[in-house]
């Protein structure tokens, strides 16, 4: 079933790139480092994790495998190869600094090698949004913020992470950094907090975006302000589903934003933990909701007149 939205022209505009590298390939490349990951794995090989904290520390435990520029290139090529496979003809990838280069003097060589591996890959457009890790602290993320906007190629800037961590006020000053260098700006809120974390973060960020932002559902007065500031929700309803923050495709809120008017857009976030692709996203919509073709179109050229690219970019997917 998920073969037939396969040939839909998609553009996906939350797809996390250390989220994105397979079990297979995590598993592989410990092994030719003669790395012990310990416990990440299930018996069956997919990532083993039980709720959201767990997801996150195994994220790092996994990611912390990729080490070198050439990792990376690997990591970004397969990554988009597989995306380029289901019919993603653009994607705007995050990437944590902090995560693949801790030392910030090795940010821009791996920035380099992760741009080649995507360059690798014909028939999708891709576009970098490094993201600070929001349980690493607003000081991190200034800094962050400043490495990101000294090296050329990012499209934007995002904050990702725990949520819970932090009061977003603190990370005013990375956004107004990455704004004054001219990035496009999103912040993941809404997801495993509620609309008070979504209202809280357009009062101190003002992003464009909002990953996830589901939560704003329960909140018709924010749908109504989401709707009028033109800030769009990257919503990911698989890994929502995957993180029991919602308990079935049917009781997704994504319909309910659509028909109130927020612009919402529809990517995966971290495929293999979630155990799904945006073809299979777009089936269980399908499913779900009844729809269309019609209707995704509506939504992905939606997701290209909100992406962090050129006018000529922008006319040119859709
Ligand atoms: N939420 C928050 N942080 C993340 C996620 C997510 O779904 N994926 C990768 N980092
Ligand atoms: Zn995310």
């Amino acid at each position: 079933m998920a073969r037939d939205w396969a040939t839909l022209p998609k553009v996906e505009l939350h797809l996390h790139l250390e989220g994105a590298a397979p079990p297979e390939f995590i598993r592989a490349l410990a092994a030719e480092k003669g790395l012990n990951l310990g416990h990440i794995f299930a018996a069956d090989g997919s990532y083993d994790w039980a709720d959201f904290s767990e997801f996150l520390a195994v994220y790092e435990v996994a990611t912390s495998v990729l080490q070198t520029p050439e990792d990376y290139t690997r990591l970004s090529e397969a990554v988009l190869r597989a995306r380029a496979a289901e019919g993603v003809i653009y994607t705007e990838i995050f990437l944590a600094p902090q995560l693949c280069a801790a030392d910030g003097s090795a940010w821009a060589d791996v920035f380099a090698a992760i741009r080649e591996g995507a360059a690798r890959v014909p028939g999708i457009e891709a576009r970098f949004i490094p993201i600070a890790v929001r349980h690493m602290g607003p000081d991190d993320a200034l800094r962050v913020a400043r490495i990101v906007a000294d090296t050329p190629g990012a499209s934007g800037f995002g904050l990702a992470g725990d949520e819970r961590q932090y009061d977003v006020d603190a990370f005013a000053p990375a956004f107004a950094l990455a704004r004054e260098a001219g990035l496009g700006l999103t912040a993941h809120a809404g997801e495993i907090c509620g609309p008070e974390s979504v209202r809280a973060t357009l009062d101190a960020l003002s992003p464009a975006r909002i990953g996830h932002g589901i939560a704003a559902a329960r909140d018709p007065a924010l749908m109504a302000r989401l709707a009028e500031e033109g800030v769009v929700l990257e919503v990911c309803p698989g890994s929502n589903i995957a993180l029991a923050l919602c308990g079935s495709w049917a009781e997704h809120p994504v319909a309910a934003l659509d028909r109130a008017g927020v612009g919402v857009t529809l990517s995966t976030d971290d495929p293999p933990y979630f155990h799904t692709s945006l073809a299979q996203e777009y089936a269980a919509l399908n499913e779900a909701f009844g729809w269309s073709r019609k209707t995704f179109t509506r939504l992905n050229r939606l997701a290209m007149r909100a992406a962090f690219c050129d006018d000529a970019t922008r006319t040119r997917m859709l």
